[in-house]
């Protein structure tokens, strides 16, 4: 099985287990990422049976427009029953480091207003530390250097993503050769630096439950710890 084919694998999965949550009032949390996309073209097939959906970035919410899914504001809404969505490592706490596609901000945002969180990925996501895939920072441009500064002092080294702008008008540092031993507190340190907007751990708020694709099927992973 080829990983695009994981990835598809799981995405029907993910309709699969929240089928039994909708009803005509139900909005839904969604992702963004080749995984999350993938989720929303399969999401497109039941579309009758929920109401609509929160997007966690500007492309996720033009891909569910695309398929005649309603996309609601958050503030619009009192609770989601559940989000799904992609991530660029997991840990067997179920610890994330997001933010790849550059959309970490909002993706946090939703994930903590849904009850559950659902997190979908191929087998080539899963790791026992965090930290190889370099961890993004979404920064207030105006506070680069100095968040650059503070994260070298942290131990990382920050690398500035050129040329690319976040849905909220902010830049991404991806921090390399960050040892993530304590994802809680680093995450929390990390926004606790003046000029973060945040950071892409999913530390304080992990994954429920991850959905991996292997070449052998949809394995569904608990936090066992
Ligand atoms: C987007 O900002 C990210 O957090 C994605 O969820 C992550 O990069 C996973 O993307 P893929 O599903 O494309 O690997």
């Amino acid at each position: 099985m080829t990983q695009d084919e994981m990835k598809q694998a799981v995405a029907e999965a993910a309709v699969e287990r929240i089928r039994p949550l909708l009803d005509s009032d139900t909005i839904i949390g969604v992702g963004t990422g080749s995984t999350a996309n993938l989720f929303i073209d399969a999401l497109a097939g039941i579309k009758h049976l929920f109401a609509g959906a929160v997007a966690s970035s500007e492309a996720t919410a033009e891909r569910l427009r695309s398929h005649g899914i309603d996309v609601y504001d958050l503030n619009s809404v009192d609770q989601l029953a559940v989000y799904v969505d992609g991530a660029d490592e997991f840990d067997p706490h179920l610890h994330l480091v997001k933010g790849g596609g550059g959309a970490l901000t909002r993706e946090k945002i939703v994930a903590a207003v849904a009850k559950e969180f659902i997190c979908i990925v191929d087998s080539t996501k899963k790791v026992d530390l965090l930290g190889e895939f370099p961890l993004p920072v979404e920064v207030i441009p105006m506070a680069r250097s100095h968040v650059a500064r503070e994260l070298v002092r942290l131990g990382g080294q920050p690398v500035y993503r050129e040329g690319f702008v976040t849905d909220n008008g902010n830049v991404i540092l991806d921090v390399q050769d960050m040892e993530i031993l304590d994802p809680k507190a680093l995450e929390q340190q990390i926004n606790n630096i003046v000029g973060v907007v945040t950071n892409g751990l999913f530390a304080c708020r992990p994954a429920d439950v991850v959905l991996m694709g292997t070449p052998d099927g949809v394995e569904v992973l608990h936090d066992t710890h």
